[in-house]
């Protein structure tokens, strides 16, 4: 039997977190032979709701669940934490954009980057899902100097996964025959869906498509989708944010689809000329425990000026939170 790995989870009696809980303790997440220690971390005020969380989570008697422990101390929560789900956030309501939530979310990401600088295991992968989650995260890596940045990661997999239902839905294609989708950039409205390089049964996805859909349609479409789940159901995505959370972290730990890559936002080494150190979303392959950013795309002279303008919102978002970082 492995070593139990500690996961923490933020926001843990929230939305999101009902749905992904109970998949990662059935071994979704890091193998069916992984067992796994949960450190559920709430606000006083929500800690009886993450108590009865705890208490379901128990009544599923996984075999692969060692420990959940519940906490309102950021402290006990991330102490030796080698995966943080940093999901505890403010969601946005109707009619706003997920910047509109950096004054209310920034603060808790850099108070809690201190908190895992000083108690986490020095090799924490992060996943920053409360939105902003490009900024978010680039605050939690600023306060958390200690910690391997290339570590501190923010989550464009539920685009991805957007991206190819939308692309398997107008081809007439199998999701599952659909490979290396590409999303550039920051999770939010200027967000870069790409079908450049992606195949269809090996072919080239952009020939199976009008251009103009590409464009016009397929673009707006996913960058929108949180809007429209928001609109359609009244609160914001929650169990396939789980589900793109779970297919994040499962990847980079146990390596991602041979001859595929997925999208995920991680701190810029300057490749495809965006500024270092900004979170920015890539293509890349995950392999032995680490990801690498895909090089050497060409990219075309439509998709470029679509990812200048998602680094210069980046830049934007970072400007107003320097009193963070
Ligand atoms: P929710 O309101 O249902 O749950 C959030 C939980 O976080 C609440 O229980 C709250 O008490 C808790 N919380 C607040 N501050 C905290 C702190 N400092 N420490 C620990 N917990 C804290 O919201 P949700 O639907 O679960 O969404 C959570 C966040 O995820 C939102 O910001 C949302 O916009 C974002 N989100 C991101 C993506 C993505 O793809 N990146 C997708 C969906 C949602
Ligand atoms: C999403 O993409 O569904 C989330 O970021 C929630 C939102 O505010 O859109």
């Amino acid at each position: 039997m492995k070593e139990p790995v500690r996961v923490t989870v933020t926001g843990a009696a929230g939305q999101i977190c009902y749905s992904l809980l109970f998949r990662i303790a059935s071994g979704e997440m890091l193998g069916k032979d992984q067992p796994v220690i949960l450190n559920l971390l709430e606000i006083t005020p929500a800690l009886k709701v993450c108590e009865a969380v705890a208490m379901e989570l128990n009544d599923c008697a996984f075999p692969l669940v060692k420990d959940v422990v519940v906490t309102d101390d950021p402290a006990v929560a991330f102490k030796d934490a080698k995966i943080g789900l940093m999901v505890g956030a403010k969601p946005r309501g109707p009619g706003m954009e997920r910047k509109d939530l950096i004054a209310d979310n920034g603060k808790i990401f850099s108070s809690l980057g201190k908190v895992i600088d000083d108690v986490a295991d020095k090799d924490i992968r992060i996943c920053v899902v409360g939105n902003p989650a490009n900024t978010n995260a680039y605050i939690l890596a600023a306060n958390a100097p200690s910690i391997n940045q290339r570590n501190i990661t923010a989550l464009t997999r539920l685009d991805h996964n957007r991206a190819i239902y939308q692309l398997a839905e107008k081809s007439g294609s199998d999701i599952a025959d659909v490979k290396k989708m590409t999303i550039w950039g920051n999770h939010s409205v200027t967000q870069v869906p790409d079908i450049s390089f992606t195949e269809i049964n090996g072919a080239n996805a952009a020939d199976k498509v009008d251009a103009t859909w590409a464009k016009e349609e397929f673009i707006p479409t996913v960058a929108k989708r949180g809007a429209a789940v928001i609109a359609a159901r009244g609160a914001s995505s929650a169990a396939s944010a789980a589900n793109a959370i779970l297919d994040h972290m499962r990847d980079w730990c146990l390596g991602s689809e041979s001859g595929d890559w997925v999208s995920m936002a991680v701190p810029s080494d300057g490749s495809y000329g965006v500024e270092k150190g900004l979170i920015y979303s890539y293509p890349v392959v995950c392999k032995d425990g680490d990801y690498e950013i895909v090089q050497a795309l060409e990219v075309s002279d439509f998709i470029k000026g679509k990812m200048v303008e998602s680094e210069t919102e980046l830049k934007e978002e970072r400007d107003t939170v320097s009193d963070l970082l």
